[in-house]
């Protein structure tokens, strides 16, 4: 029977662009959307920008222009880079609509109504030159642990702690540079501990991956703490009713958003809206997220929908984050690629599509871009295993057959074969376990292009009195192209668009995986994809390294040798021969960079915290900023010395130092150990 779902992706936020980090989760939905909607499903997938909130009206204000055009604009690009990657979207709206705010209005007063909204004066830090509440993202300042300088208003990037912006020590406003006030006001906050039962509940009703189950009784052990839904003017958002000056905090109406997006997408095509939201609902409601906004999708959002009289989603889906060669998206390595850039270098939007499904498995585990075994992949998978099964047969129909298959096929149980793997192959997608669904297809691919092979139809095409063999084989061959391309299809919606073109077939779905293809006259074979360069993969890279640090030659150092660096490039030569008691006393350990920043302030140091195993953490500001973008170094091992007295630095407490060779000619190199040591060993 025929499901009737509705799909969406997180809403992302029209203060940036769309970059390759977010594509895993629009390719994963996608694909999801484009599978049920060719197994015949009533399927639609809707999104909209997110598109409140400070950062956002800053932002405009910042460029001289009203938010509204700022979101216009940033819907154009959004949009644009969407539809450059195929992700067929049924809709794409903004939640700045009417729909949005007469939604989130009628959710929240259905809230309200149900004694689920308090209001309560909160202090908060405000911003008295630009006559602003800070937002934490907004404050800066010491750490009220740690003491390290340069902290957002949330949490310590050195130590770690996570705090109130009001304990911060010495805030500036990052919009003014005044010192923020504690200033008071009412906040409307949503009473998300009086949901907990029917969470309890709800979390047990096979919506959430079991991973994300776990993490929803944690929540629950550390209790559910209220929600502070308002915000006060001067905020880009939606007025709350009844109280003037007080809007809705961006997270209340952006998953509003799904639902707005639904609703003008309803009116124009004449669905009954309450047939999808209405508590009664039979349809499926399916959210993918990232990791990251599991708490707003598992805990509000449910609790929103169950306590305003709707339905409830079916699934929440999250997936993992993405890394590049296996680090952290980095400007300055150009691994932090916008959606627009891979575009623009010429690259196939399907490379990504087919290389991210190969990797995503359903659960919420990263998934790494290896730039090299992409192009590796592809390649292989593609261009050398799919592709090359139509190149092979395909221009035999055209010279020897006038562009005609075959009455029947030769090998049917093969061509069977292909057949019978519709539904497991089916079972994967719907699982979303992509890569266990693409490792099946390539397996078929393999034996196709093995059957290729024995029966050899380039030796056949030479001998007369093979033509009728030929025929054959060619015809199963292009049979089982067809029914790999179907199964390719979630995946490769354009590729296959072309192979339904050569064939002269109707759009495939997955029943038609049961079908025989034969005495049909295809178009004549011209070439279907090619192969990735990996030339193009380093001019991208090239294109979106943005060289973030002026990297001047550092100061001339009168002797070539090794040499502490701690606040300055310390220049003092090796002078007197030391006794090995004295080196004794130097405690020089491995130590892994667990992070690295700019000090803001400061023209040579970056803030390092090094990882010594069992001996915990350090703090240690180095002085190799002209040598050393920070990304460049998270994760490498290196020297330290570890029983350096720890000194006050203007930017906060140096516990050590790393060593660092430097001589005349320019370039500052820090050490690091041979492969297999690992932090904390003692070097000696
Ligand atoms: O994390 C984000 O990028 C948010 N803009 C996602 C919002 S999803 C939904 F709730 F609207
Ligand atoms: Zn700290």
């Amino acid at each position: 029977m025929s499901r009737q779902i509705l799909v969406t992706s997180a809403l992302p936020y029209a203060n940036g662009s769309i970059h390759l980090g977010h594509l895993v989760e629009y390719i994963q939905t996608d694909v999801w959307v484009r599978f049920q909607k060719m197994r015949g499903h009533d399927c639609r997938y809707m999104c909209a920008d997110d598109t409140h909130g400070t950062a956002i009206m800053l932002r405009a204000e910042k460029e001289g222009i009203t938010p509204e055009t700022l979101i216009g604009r940033v819907w154009d690009e959004h949009t644009r880079d969407f539809a450059g990657f195929h992700i067929g979207f049924d809709h794409y709206y903004s939640t700045h609509s009417d729909e949005n705010r007469a939604l989130a209005s009628k959710i929240y007063l259905a809230l309200k109504d149900a004694g689920l909204i308090e209001v309560k004066t909160i202090a908060q830090m405000y911003d008295p030159v630009k006559n602003l509440f800070l937002p934490d993202r907004f404050i800066k300042g010491e750490c009220p642990k740690c003491g390290a300088a340069d902290q957002y208003g949330d949490n310590c990037e050195v130590c770690g702690a996570t705090y109130s912006p009001t304990e911060l020590k010495n805030p500036v406003s990052a919009v003014s540079g005044a010192t923020p006030v504690h200033k008071d006001s009412e906040h409307y906050f949503f009473r998300l501990g009086d949901c907990e039962a029917f969470l309890r509940e709800w979390t047990k009703s096979g919506s959430l991956q079991d991973e994300a189950a776990n993490k929803m009784q944690e929540w629950f052990a550390s209790g559910l703490s209220n929600w502070d839904i308002s915000r006060d003017a001067p905020y880009f958002g939606f007025e709350i009713p009844g109280a003037p000056g007080k809007y809705f905090y961006v997270w209340l109406d952006a998953p509003v958003g799904y639902m707005a997006s639904f609703a003008k997408y309803a009116a124009d095509n004449g669905l009954d809206f309450d047939a999808w939201w209405g508590k009664d609902s039979r349809t499926e409601l399916v959210h993918f997220i990232g990791k990251d906004i599991l708490y707003f999708h598992a805990l509000f959002w449910p609790a929103m929908l169950k306590f305003s009289g709707h339905r409830l989603p079916t699934a929440v889906y999250a997936h993992g984050f993405l890394t590049v060669n296996g680090q952290k998206m980095s400007k300055s390595r150009g691994t932090f690629i916008t959606a627009a850039s891979y575009l623009e270098q010429g690259l196939n939007p399907e490379w990504l599509r087919y290389y991210y499904a190969a990797k995503l498995n359903g659960s919420m585990e990263d998934i790494d871009l290896n730039l090299d075994d992409f192009v590796a992949r592809v390649n292989s998978d593609l261009v050398g295993k799919f592709i090359n099964i139509a190149s092979r047969t395909a221009g035999f129909i055209h010279k020897k057959f006038d562009g005609k298959l075959a009455d029947g096929v030769a090998n049917i149980e093969l061509v069977g074969e292909f057949q019978a793997a519709a539904e497991s192959i089916a079972a994967h997608y719907e699982a979303r376990d992509y890569a266990k669904a693409l490792r099946e297809i390539m397996a078929l691919a393999d034996r196709a292009n093995q059957y290729v092979a024995d029966e050899k139809p380039w030796e056949l095409a030479k001998q007369d009195a093979a033509v009728y063999r030929l025929h054959e084989v060619c015809t199963v061959a292009l049979n089982l192209f067809r029914l790999l391309t179907l199964y390719l299809k979630p995946v490769l919606p354009k590729l296959a668009e072309q192979v339904e073109a050569f064939l002269a077939i109707e759009p495939l779905g997955w029943d038609d995986a049961q079908s025989l293809f034969i005495r049909h006259r295809i178009n004549e074979y011209s070439h279907l994809m090619t192969r990735i360069d990996p030339k193009a993969i380093e001019a991208m890279v090239d294109a979106n390294k943005q060289n973030l640090e002026p990297t001047p030659a550092p100061a001339p150092v009168r002797h070539a040798e090794a040499q502490a660096h701690a606040a300055q490039p310390a220049a003092a030569p090796v002078a007197e021969t030391i006794s090995i008691d004295d080196f004794a006393k130097i405690d020089l350990r491995i130590a892994r960079i667990a992070s690295a920043e700019h000090v803001e302030g400061a023209d040579k140091l970056l803030r390092l915290t090094l990882d010594l195993g069992e001996l915990g953490t350090r703090q240690v500001f180095a002085g190799i900023k002209s040598a050393y973008a920070p990304e460049a170094l998270v994760g490498r091992l290196t020297v330290m010395v570890a029983n350096l007295a720890p000194r006050k630095m203007k930017f906060g407490m140096s516990e050590g130092m790393v060593l660092a060779a430097s001589g005349d000619a320019p370039g500052l190199f820090i050490l690091s150990p041979d492969s297999g040591a690992q932090p904390g060993m003692k070097v000696k």
